[in-house]
């Protein structure tokens, strides 16, 4: 698949990647945010994309616009493990939690890139993109405890990461929720920490003037119908430690 455009207005435009994933990996979406002559990639992802990742990006750039900002919004090697390419072959500077600007590195950084990183504290910031602003807000705990989504004011998407994550269906775009809720549930149980943090989050959420909710895995939501039913259900669902029960025992023998 194209690079698929999901919003675009004036010098604006926000591109999906081809899912690159391959064999044994787990399907992860890049997300690309263009203003002017500034980009942001979102969640580059491990080595098995690194390639062809760079590659489309830099036909979708074409010479007008440069990778300024690579934005992680977490540790996981499916966002992660190819930061060393990521920041040898560009000049852009690497967002990433600060509770996680150490651990990193242990995925082999260069010395000469290191200075490249820059951590990002619990209550967030906004990344200038040539003019245009957009917002790393706090999701901690969906799932990692050092965590942000991206939300970008311009075409009102929100960027939600690991939260919303889907995998095995067929489509890039959730047209019946209900039926979509077998692909999405059985990971936010046990990958979410607790309702507390999603509470937190719908709370955080619906003050937003959101279009678009789109995850690093799997379908994307549209339309605001769509977006509220996503924030409702995120809100009431039980997850990790009041969904599990009896973890903490000594595993049985044989
Ligand atoms: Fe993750
Ligand atoms: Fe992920």
């Amino acid at each position: 698949m194209p690079p698929m455009e999901i919003f675009s207005s004036g010098g604006h435009r926000n591109l999906l990647l081809e899912d690159f994933g391959h064999g044994l990996a787990v399907q992860a979406n890049q997300h690309l945010i263009v203003h002017g002559k500034a980009a942001m990639l979102l969640d580059p992802g491990g080595h098995k994309v690194y390639a062809k990742a760079r590659s489309e990006i830099d036909s979708i750039l074409r010479g007008t616009a440069t990778l300024t900002e690579l934005f992680l919004s977490h540790q996981d090697p499916d966002i992660c493990a190819a930061l060393n390419g990521w920041l040898m072959t560009t000049d852009a500077r690497a967002r990433i939690p600060s509770l996680w600007s150490r651990f990193v590195t242990h995925f082999g950084v260069d010395r000469l890139v290191a200075d490249r990183i820059e951590p990002v504290e619990d209550a967030g910031t906004w990344v200038d993109l040539d003019g245009c602003e957009v917002a790393l807000i706090p999701a901690h705990f969906l799932h990692s405890c050092g965590n942000f989504q991206v939300y970008d004011p311009v075409s009102k998407i929100l960027y939600t990461g690991d939260l919303g994550a889907s995998l095995g269906m067929d489509y890039w775009w959730v047209e019946d929720f209900d039926a979509h809720l077998k692909y999405m549930e059985g990971f936010h149980r046990r990958y979410m920490t607790a309702n507390a943090a999603m509470q937190g989050w719908a709370t955080l959420a619906r003050t937003l003037d959101i279009e678009m909710i789109c995850p690093q895995h799997g379908a994307m939501f549209r339309g605001r119908d769509m977006v509220k039913r996503f924030i409702d259900w995120v809100a009431q669902l039980d997850v990790g430690l009041d969904y599990l029960t009896n973890l903490y025992q000594m595993p049985v023998k044989g």
